[in-house]
């Protein structure tokens, strides 16, 4: 396994493997890995003949305010977890390496200063994108950014950030990427959790409140199968009754289409089950999708 720190030394590390037509797995992370990273760094090497993971905390998606200076940096302990799952390449810029122009980065008032991408706002005005803005616009530039360093044949991410899923899905076909998108699914603690390096921050209290996230999601799931709940209101009604934290904790609920990110009024064939909650000033996000048999 290598680590690159500069941009110039990993494209040099990549050409023969461009030139001799080999395909190579991206796999981006802002690092702190746990199972859930190492889940899609599992699927890149049974695809691939090379597998790339970029480990960036990127101030750019961080809205002012935000956990960037507290967002967890191990990056000697990440290398080795990568090098026991059998990655090829680190690629581990500085923010300076990856945003030379930027006197100072951090979420939208950098965004002004940069070149940078814009999703359809259909898709970034809600959900997670509401209490975040500029958040998915950071995301989807330093994707861009990566695409293009490193010039994958296909690319993985985590069904966890379904938001985030859907968006690059569209920017990959809106910009004409030739990337192939995988999408692994999440993977999850024995309580249910999602794994998650925002779970390091949680009390013991807040880790045990956490599964009610998924404990949630379950109860709307088995109301859908067992007694054909289909409506939104009443699914959402499932999905926040019983929740062991109080109401103004919730983030947000919804059931949206998981393409196209807009409401559904009901489940027809799929819907993505949503929600995010605030642990203390620890945000947690999970979702499952439902399907009508
Ligand atoms: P990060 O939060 O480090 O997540 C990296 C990838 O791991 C994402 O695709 C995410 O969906 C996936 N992932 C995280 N937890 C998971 C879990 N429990 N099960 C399955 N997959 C999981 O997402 C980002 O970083 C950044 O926004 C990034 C795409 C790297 C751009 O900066």
């Amino acid at each position: 396994m290598r680590l690159f720190k500069t941009i110039a030394g990993v494209r040099t590390e990549l050409k023969s493997a461009w030139q001799t037509d080999q395909t190579v797995g991206l796999v981006p992370t802002m690092g702190a890995l746990h199972s859930g990273h190492l889940s899609l760094i599992s699927h890149a090497r049974q695809d691939n003949d090379l597998v790339v993971v970029t480990i960036f905390v990127n101030p750019l998606q961080f809205e002012p305010g935000s956990d960037l200076e507290q967002y967890p940096r191990q990056l000697e302990q990440d290398c080795q977890i990568c090098e026991e799952a059998g990655v090829d390449i680190v690629f581990a810029p500085t923010v300076g390496e990856l945003y030379p122009q930027a006197k100072q980065v951090q979420g939208t008032e950098t965004q002004e200063e940069l070149t940078h991408v814009v999703p359809p706002a259909s898709m970034t005005s809600q959900m997670c994108g509401e209490s975040r803005p500029g958040h998915f616009q950071g995301v989807a530039t330093v994707v861009t950014k990566l695409f293009n360093i490193i010039q994958p044949t296909r690319a993985y991410f985590g069904e966890k950030d379904a938001q985030q899923l859907a968006i690059i899905r569209r920017l990959v076909t809106d910009l004409n990427f030739p990337v192939e998108i995988c999408a692994c699914p999440i993977v999850r603690e024995e309580s249910g959790l999602a794994y998650s390096s925002r779970n390091q921050y949680l009390t013991p209290q807040q880790r045990k409140q956490a599964q009610g996230l998924y404990q949630g999601l379950k109860r709307a799931k088995q109301a859908l199968e067992q007694k054909q709940v289909r409506d939104a209101t009443e699914l959402l009604e499932i999905l926040r009754e019983d929740a062991p934290w109080s109401p103004s904790q919730f983030d947000y609920t919804a059931l949206v289409d998981p393409e196209t990110l807009q409401p559904l009024k009901k489940v027809e064939k799929k819907g993505l089950l949503a929600l995010a909650v605030y642990l203390g000033k620890t945000r947690l996000i999970d979702n499952m999708i439902l399907r009508d048999r």
